[in-house]
């Protein structure tokens, strides 16, 4: 049996209570933080949370209930080995595990390899494993003999990220020449520091890349070029999508309202709030320090102007106060000495942020420098019909339409009063952030659900394990 994050509809009120805190309540099993590179660009700490119940109960819920025919049929009796280059809740290991389970859906048989493990056992390696041997995923370790072999002997290899390029030399050896043609390389981030000739030197050698957005793809392109002297191999293009639980919490509206009450009663914020929200780890990179400025400004407007508005707040999701850093204390500090403690709240980032979703009104997405890769909780945002107010950077312009599902300001200091702008727009223009909510929607429904990423992604495979082919 499949656990759902929500039982049906018509489950008697009386539990809905008891079953939202078992899903807001910090326990060991609700983990949703990630650690580290992906979906951000921004070079800095780019930590991120995922809406996980429990670890990896999302991405490992079954997959194939339905009966229509999938994209990814001809994966059939495939051997596929994917390569990661380490295994923890961050985003590039979960989604190359939702691309295993996608795989194992169509029967492929799907072989794992973690290059770089901690020395000590690991709680969550072990748990994650523990899931993929579960759906039928074979774990190999990375430099046994047989990961040799089942790299020879694969129909497809797919590196994740960049640094997993550092496994090809170390392992393979002189095999190398031989699996590249078969490899097909999914970068998930535009850090200077990827750009390392040790990493990504056999880059032109492979099937192909898979690149998230655009504006990434783009840079990958330049940078390799610029800075090292290669080219990119044939680059093709994959927009993510939302998970279906997501999906499922995101279009119940009976859940929905409960979440919002529970969560808007613990901010201690009214029914009729206006919420502006910022989920991203609290990093300079994910300009939380911008918001608030451009967060304080509005209200200045709102009191110039003498606007008749909802009290409006700011919440940012993904504090860790315990990390202490300047940066933290520079938000709080700025906060009271502006003297907004009562419309700034700070949660801490352990929590799912399916709960916050269902709770604020708007979404700040204020990547600084180039912004997201892709920004997965942007899609997540529009799923449950928020409107976005997002830097013009990244992969945010891929997915925001100006005007019409959100608001783009500048990255950097330039951005702060546009942003101020648009926050009182949307503060102000009741009927209008609605229906950019519900626009928004309808992009996520037309192109950024789980269905529509593994089209896209069957197309790259179909064409990158053709020219495999051709080539042995
Ligand atoms: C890549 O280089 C081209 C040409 O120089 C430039 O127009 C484009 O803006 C660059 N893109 C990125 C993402 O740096
Ligand atoms: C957030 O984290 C801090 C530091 O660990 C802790 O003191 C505080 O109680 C937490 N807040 C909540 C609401 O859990
Ligand atoms: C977004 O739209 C606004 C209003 O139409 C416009 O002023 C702004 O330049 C646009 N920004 C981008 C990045 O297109």
């Amino acid at each position: 049996m499949m656990k759902r994050p929500f039982p049906s509809v018509t489950m008697s009120k009386k539990r809905w209570p008891l079953m939202i805190l078992a899903l807001v309540s910090i326990s060991t099993a609700m983990v949703f933080f990630m650690r580290t590179t992906f979906d951000s660009c921004t070079g800095n700490d780019n930590r991120r949370f995922v809406e996980e119940k429990g670890i990896g109960s999302k991405i490992l819920s079954p997959q194939n209930e339905r009966k229509a025919p999938n994209p990814l049929d001809f994966m059939k009796s495939k051997l596929v080995l994917l390569v990661s280059h380490e295994l923890s809740l961050s985003g590039g290991p979960l989604l190359l595990m939702e691309l295993a389970f996608l795989l194992r859906g169509v029967g492929t048989q799907v072989v794992w390899i973690t290059n770089q493990k901690p020395p000590e056992p690991d709680e969550v390696v072990y748990s994650l494993e523990r899931k993929m041997l579960d759906r039928g995923v074979q774990v190999l370790s990375a430099k046994e003999q047989e990961a040799v072999e089942t790299a020879l002997k694969a129909h497809l290899v797919v590196l994740n990220t960049a640094v997993a390029g550092k496994w090809l030399d170390a392992v393979l050896k002189e095999n190398v020449p031989r699996v590249l043609p078969k490899v097909l390389w999914w970068i998930h981030e535009m850090r200077g520091n990827y750009f390392k000739v040790e990493y990504v030197k056999h880059l032109p050698f492979v099937a192909g890349a898979m690149i998230d957005s655009h504006t990434t793809a783009e840079y990958w392109k330049n940078r390799t070029w610029d800075r090292l002297g290669i080219q990119m191999p044939e680059t093709y293009v994959v927009h993510l999508g939302n998970s279906k639980d997501l999906m499922e919490v995101a279009e119940n509206n009976v859940a929905k309202r409960v979440l919002r009450e529970h969560i808007r009663e613990s901010l201690g914020v009214r029914n009729e709030d206006i919420l502006f929200a910022i989920i991203n780890s609290v990093s300079r990179g994910k300009g939380q320090d911008l918001f608030l400025r451009a967060f304080h400004q509005s209200l200045q407007m709102i009191q110039d102007k003498k606007l008749r508005v909802p009290r409006i707040h700011a919440v940012v999701v993904g504090s860790d106060m315990n990390a202490h850093t300047k940066f933290e204390t520079e938000l709080r500090n700025f906060v009271n000495e502006n003297k907004i403690q009562d419309r700034v709240h700070f949660v801490n980032k352990t929590l799912s942020v399916a709960p916050y979703l269902a709770s604020i009104d708007v979404l700040v997405q204020n990547s600084q420098g180039r912004g997201e890769c892709f920004g997965r909780i942007t899609i997540e945002a529009m799923a449950f019909q928020l409107p976005v107010l997002g830097t013009a950077a990244g992969g945010t312009m891929e997915i925001v339409v100006n005007g019409t599902t959100g608001l783009l300001h500048p990255a950097g200091k330039e951005g702060v009063t546009p942003l101020a702008h648009n926050i009182v727009k949307l503060a102000t223009h009741v009927e209008r952030r609605l229906t950019m909510g519900k626009k928004g929607y309808e992009r996520v429904r037309q192109m950024f659900l789980e269905q529509h990423m593994m089209q896209r992604i069957a197309v790259v495979l179909k064409k990158v394990m053709e020219k495999a082919k051709s080539h042995s």
